[in-house]
This record gives C-alpha cells, structure tokens and sequence, in this order.
C-alpha cells in the first residue's frame, strides 16, 4: 500500500515537473542559466560543461516526421523543424502545442536542459496552423514599400507563432528574382537589393523582441540560376535549385546588401540556398558562407543548411557532412538520418576532418541565438490567445489594401455607387486556397474555401456592394442574358511552391481566359484582377480589359480587395519588380530586359492616378 502510495506521488511529481518544462539542476557552480549575466559569458560557461556528443547534438536539425520525443532526448538534439505541411495528427492550435511541448520537455530532461529551437516556415504569417493569421505573400507586400508595415507583420507571426511552441522562423527570404518562370518568385520582396534590404532588416527588426529567431535566406544568389540548370530530380524543377553564374559584380551589387541589411539588423541565423554558385554547391562553399558571410559581414549567428542540403555536396554523406562544416555550415538541416549524422561527426572529429574548434565554434553560435532569444528565460509555451487575433487580421486587410497595384483604368475604378448590378467570374473568386497561395496548411497550398477565417473576394465583394446586385458563375456564363454595369474577373494561378511552380509559360490559364471571354459577352465594363504569385504574360489580354489590377497573393483577407475596387481606400501600391512583355526578355537583370526591349510595365509602375 505504501508502495503504492509512493509510486502515485512520484508520477504525480514527474508529471508535474515534466508539464512545466522544469529544467534539471545546472551542474555544480554553473553560471549559464542567470539572465543577469552577459550573453557570451553565459554561452562559454555552457559550453565548457558540454561533451563533444551534447556538442553534435546542438549542430542537429531533424524534421519532426523522422523524431521521436524519446530519440530526440538521446541523441541530445538541438533543433526540431516542421516541414511545411507537416503538422501533428491533432492539427489544432492545442494539438501543435502539445507536439511541440513533448520535444521541449524531452529537451528539458537532458543533463544540461537545453531548449529547442522548433522551426517552421512563416513566409506569410503562421501559415502552417489552422486559424493563424494569413499575410499577403512577400512580393505583393514589397509593393507596398512599407518597411513599418513589414515589422509589423513579422511581430505578429512571431506572436503567432511562439504561441503555439515554434520560436524559429525560416523567414524572410532575401532572393531577387531574374526570372519569372520560377517557382518561388512571390516569396521575394522584388527584384530591388535595396527595398529587399530595407523589408528584410524590418522583419528580422519585427521577430526578435517577441522571443522568436527569424532566419534570412538563402544565401546568396538565389534567384540568379539560368532556365534550365536545376540539379534537382524531381522533372518540373527547372530553374529552382539551379545553377548561377559566379558573378562577383553581381553578388556584391545585387544579392549581398539585404544579407548585409539583416545581418546589421540582428539577425543571427542564415540559410544556405540549394542553388550553386559557379561550379560549387552554396552548403560547401567556404568562401561564401565563411570569407564572406561570416568574415566580411560579420555574421557571429550561426548558419543553417537547407532541406538535405547538405548531402547534395559530395558523394558520400560522410564527404558531405565534413565538406559542409568545415565550409562554414553550423546546424544541419539532415532532416532524417540523426543517428548516422551522429556517428558519422563523431567520428569526423576523433579523425582530424573536422576540428574541435570548428565544433565550439558552431556551438557557440547556435547557443549565443538560443541566449538572445531568451529561450532560457521566458516561458516555452506563452498563451495561445493571440493566434488569429482580430487586431492581426485587421493588420493583414491594411497589407492587402497597400499592396494592390493598378495597372490599367478606363474610368471604371472604383465602383460607382450607382452601379446596379455586377456580375463576378474566374476560378480564383470564389477560393481562399488559391488567393493564399503555396506554403498555407500545405507545402503546396490547397484549393477551395478551406483556409480557416479566411474571407474570399467574392464574398467580400457581396458584403462591401450593399444593394448592388452580384452574380456570380465562375466559367462568366450568366443565364439571364441582361448586361449588367461592371464585370468582375479574379483569374489567377494555382497555389504552388519551389520547384513545382518552374513553368516555361506563366501565363492565365485556359480556364480562366475563356470565363474572362464570357463575362465580357454580358458587361458593359471589365475590370480583371490577377492572383498570381507573379508577373504573368499578358500582352495581348490586356488592351480587351477596361480595367486591370495585380492582387498578388492577397492571403486570407480578400476584404482588402473589395475596400479598394470600392474607393474606401486608394490604390497606392507600385510594381516591386518589372513586368515582361514576352519571355524572350527574360532573364531581368537589374531592371533590363534581357533583349533590351521595353517591358510591359517597369518596375515601379502604377496606373497615373
Ligand atoms: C526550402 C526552404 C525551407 C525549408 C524548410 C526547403 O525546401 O528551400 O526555404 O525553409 O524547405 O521547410
């Protein structure tokens, strides 16, 4: 009986203690865990008590899929991420907190309690959690050239996000985009190295005082591979994960000053591209990540390699691993085989192939963020209140509102209140997923009305028209044969991500041309507006619409886009990058087409007001 009573209070103690993320007691006279004291000498206090397994450990990043709890407390690993789509079986705030909670509290039952780091992509707010608020995508944000607004942004994603237990984001993606058929062209803030810098150094500005890591990425050059040089298997990557000319111009004009921005605003982790730069591949390229990167900028975070990055280098993954750390790579992003990765730097360290120095140096870098962040100070898991507040979704309608760009108006915007009827067509009216874009609950996007509190255009529309009749067929054919005063076309593109979204013709789909064909037949005017995650070729469409406005990927608050067709706000936005005619001027290097020929509209247009 006395037995059992003693067994029941120790579960009840250890339940206790492991709910509350009661770290073990430090070693006798360790320092690190006051926060009076100065970061650097909390890390080399920490440091000095740590084995070369603890060390490896730190340099770990596994993704959570490959992990258990039980493993990650093992193998003493440093950093946890979610691949984008990957959410715990309960995909609910509460399900993501009591996932991410298991991993911190294996973390705090290791000899030296270290917290995680648990990543997850934020490219548009918290995309990964149902109900998060959802943010326009970059691109569209960048036309808005409101670096406030970004800071803003990210202080909302990052509350979002470390609500739910993730306090490190792979964010804010500091590429330049040369050529529209890439896939991954809307996660950039344009083609400007200054206004990149500018949003960039805002973001990071925006995470950090809320106890969230942002990561700027991924350096450097992506953005400038050639069509066609993809090295990845996978057949419709063409360009992404591709191959760029070792420009030194370049990479010192264009792709260095946002990295140089974030890095002078604090940022203290960075992601190595999967792109190669010359004949090298970025994860094994010492001059980029430790002349440059760590020397010339002077980065003291540390870097982490992209998605398998690492083992892309050499052969062998041995070869890979030590090629990549001794180029400059800190944490590896494996993401699955912790246990080879383990061994195999163990034994790279016993051998002489890579240094203990190099080892300490790493660790420190990844315990100085650790430090910075508070996270071992501040709670693990603050209220989950803040998740979808309506103050973030208001501030996600204001970014819609500012990043709309008018691009062409015969005197049909805004909407008169007179107007009796308005009819609306397009596949992508009527659909949360496809005005979100990739990277929201999945990798790849979804499709259809299922972003939850998500408001569509269309419905927007409705609310904002008052009596103002609206109709709606997304294929444009109206039985009712009246004509009615403004058609509404909202045509755009699929959500994709990366690789997947490489297409030699981003151009409107058939589907959404011939339901632009058909609304026309029933309208006295025709306002088109484009969800698209980038320039698409619309040279010969464009002088049959009356009006025409780029909407981006607007995200979850189409409300935004019916404030400005109905000129409660104005259209004040301008193109954050230039907009080809044809694809015979591609690539865009810096803001010339590459046959010299005008482009449609330059970058930095808007429709003369
Ligand atoms: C992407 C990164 C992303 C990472 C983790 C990779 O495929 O290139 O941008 O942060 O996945 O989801």
């Amino acid at each position: 009986m006395l037995a059992l009573l003693v067994g029941a209070l120790i579960a009840v103690g250890v339940a206790v203690v492991l709910d509350h993320f009661v770290p073990r007691r430090p070693p006798l006279g360790a320092t690190y865990p006051d926060a009076s004291l100065p970061i650097e000498s909390r890390v080399e206090n920490l440091l000095s008590y740590m084995t070369l397994e603890e060390k490896i450990g730190q340099m770990t990043l596994v993704e959570k899929g490959s992990i258990s709890p039980y493993d990650s407390e093992r193998y003493m690993v440093g950093a946890i991420l979610s691949g984008s789509g990957a959410h715990p079986e309960n995909n609910t705030p509460e399900g993501w907190r009591t996932m991410i909670g298991a991993y911190q509290k294996s973390a705090a039952r290791t000899r030296l309690s270290i917290p995680l780091f648990y990543g997850a992509d934020a490219g548009h707010g918290q995309g990964n959690i149902p109900g998060a608020t959802v943010f326009p995508h970059n691109l569209g944000l960048a036309a808005a050239h409101d670096a406030q607004l970004i800071e803003r942004i990210a202080a909302a994603t990052a509350l979002e996000s470390r609500a739910v237990g993730i306090n490190w984001l792979f964010a804010p993606t500091l590429d330049l985009p040369r050529d529209i058929r890439w896939g991954r062209v809307y996660e950039t803030f344009g083609d400007n190295p200054q206004v990149a810098a500018a949003l960039g150094a805002a973001y990071v500005r925006g995470t950090t005082p809320h106890g969230v890591l942002s990561t700027a990425k991924h350096f450097v050059g992506m953005g400038s591979m050639t069509w066609g040089s993809s090295t990845s298997d996978t057949p419709t990557y063409r360009i992404d994960q591709g191959k760029a000319p070792a420009d030194e111009a370049a990479l010192r004009e264009e792709y260095l000053p946002p990295f140089r921005a974030a890095v002078d605003a604090g940022a203290l982790s960075v992601m190595a591209g999967l792109s190669t730069w010359g004949e090298e591949k970025i994860a094994a390229s010492s001059y980029l990540l430790t002349d440059v990167l760590k020397g010339e900028l002077g980065f003291n975070g540390f870097v982490v390699s992209d998605w398998y990055g690492v083992y892309e280098v050499a052969t062998s993954t041995y070869d890979s691993m030590v090629m990549s750390v001794n180029a400059g790579v800190d944490m590896v992003m494996l993401p699955y085989d912790y246990d080879i990765f383990a061994r195999e730097m163990k034994r790279a360290v016993e051998r002489g192939d890579i240094s203990k120095e190099r080892v300490d140096d790493a660790v420190r870098r990844i315990l100085r963020a650790k430090f910075s962040i508070g996270l071992f100070d501040k709670p693990i898991l603050p209220s989950l209140s803040v998740l979808g507040a309506s103050e973030h979704r208001a501030l996600a309608r204001e970014a819609v509102q500012k990043s709309l760009v008018l691009l062409k108006n015969d005197t049909v915007l805004p909407i008169s209140p007179s107007t009796q009827k308005i009819r609306v067509a397009g596949s992508a009216a009527d659909n949360t997923g496809r005005q979100s874009g990739g990277w929201t609950l999945e990798w790849q996007g979804v499709e259809g009305n299922v972003v939850p509190g998500a408001t569509s255009i269309l419905e927007s529309i409705k609310s904002r028209a008052g009596n103002t009749s609206v109709e709606y067929e997304a294929n444009g054919i109206f039985v009712n044969k009246n004509v009615a005063d403004v058609g509404i076309a909202i045509v755009g593109e699929k959500p994709y991500a990366e690789g997947w979204g490489d297409t030699p013709s981003p151009q409107l789909s058939e589907e959404d041309t011939i339901a632009i064909a058909n609304l026309k037949k029933s309208v006295r005017t025709l306002v088109v507006i484009v969800i698209a995650g980038r320039p698409l070729i619309i040279t010969n469409e464009l002088p049959e619409w009356d009006a025409a406005v780029m909407a981006w990927l607007p995200g979850a608050e189409g409300r935004g886009v019916a404030d400005a067709l109905f000129g409660d706000v104005p259209f004040t936005a301008t193109l954050p990058m230039l907009w080809p005619a044809s694809l015979t001027q591609l690539p865009v290097v810096r803001g010339t087409t590459a046959n010299r020929t005008l482009p449609l509209f330059a970058r930095g247009f808007s429709f003369p007001k």
